[in-house]
């Protein structure tokens, strides 16, 4: 260990960022099956929708919270990576690396990349929009004509009419494939640091982590493609 404290350590960053991950794979799971109702049951989508975004709870503490998780993941990743690359200042040139590491864990910062370019896509898509409507009432925004009135009724509307564009929809679902190879590495490096390694549990949990980053990013792109192909109950 270099110096005290958690964050300056090796191990201690692995931790934070492990504990950061663990919280994002939490989060990841409630907006999936709040996303899912919007192919199996578009009212209770605009009911949760609703709740999700008046809520003071959720609003004031939930996402400064995520925030904070995301922005910490992020930058103990860069600070992970370049720490890394100066302890091995000298690329394997005579070593074939591919023997001994797979691509996906030695470009966990290119896979971390690509999701970050999506979430600004998709921020851009659904949280500025929120933020404009709710806050500044921006009506241009207004795809449907809900704004007013029926306000409660607009979140499935503003989705679908999102996910009618074929590019939008291309380029999520290429952002999903790199949200399941990050986090098909991301959950054995997580069992690693938190010290998960070789215990009893460790062949469930090490098939619980292959079978997430699979369902998890199939089932995201799977209601993108329910919703441009208007495949919904
Ligand atoms: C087809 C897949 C997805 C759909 C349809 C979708 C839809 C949405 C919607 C409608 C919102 C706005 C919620 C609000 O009203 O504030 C939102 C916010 C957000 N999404 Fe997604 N999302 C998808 C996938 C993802 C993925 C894979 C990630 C992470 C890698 C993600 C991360 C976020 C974050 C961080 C927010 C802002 C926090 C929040 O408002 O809950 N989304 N998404």
């Amino acid at each position: 260990m270099s110096s005290s404290g958690i964050g300056k350590s090796s191990i201690g960053r692995k931790v934070i960022m492990a504990l950061s991950g663990l919280f994002l794979l939490v989060f990841l799971v409630q907006h999936l099956i709040i996303n899912l109702l919007s192919v199996l049951n578009p009212e209770s989508f605009n009911t949760t929708s609703h709740f999700m975004g008046t809520n003071p709870v959720v609003q004031f503490v939930a996402q400064p919270v995520l925030i904070g998780g995301v922005l910490i993941h992020y930058f103990m990743g860069i600070i992970l990576t370049i720490k890394n690359k100066k302890a091995r200042p000298v690329s394997y040139i005579s070593d074939n690396q591919s023997a001994n590491s797979s691509w996906v864990s030695r470009n966990m910062i290119v896979t971390g990349i690509m999701i970050f370019l999506f979430l600004i896509l998709h921020m851009g898509d659904f949280w500025i929009h929120e933020i404009t409507v709710k806050f500044f009432g921006d009506k241009s925004w207004d795809v449907v004509g809900f704004i007013d009135g029926t306000e409660e009724f607009r979140y499935w509307e503003e989705l679908h009419h999102t996910m009618a564009n074929p590019i939008r929809v291309g380029v999520y679902s290429l952002a999903f494939l790199f949200l399941g190879l990050h986090l098909a590495h991301g959950f054995a490096s997580t069992f690693q640091s938190v010290g998960f390694r070789d215990g009893r549990f460790t062949p469930a949990l090490e098939k619980f982590g292959k079978g997430y980053s699979v369902v998890v990013p199939l089932l995201f792109t799977m209601i993108a493609w329910c919703h441009y192909f208007n495949w919904y109950l």
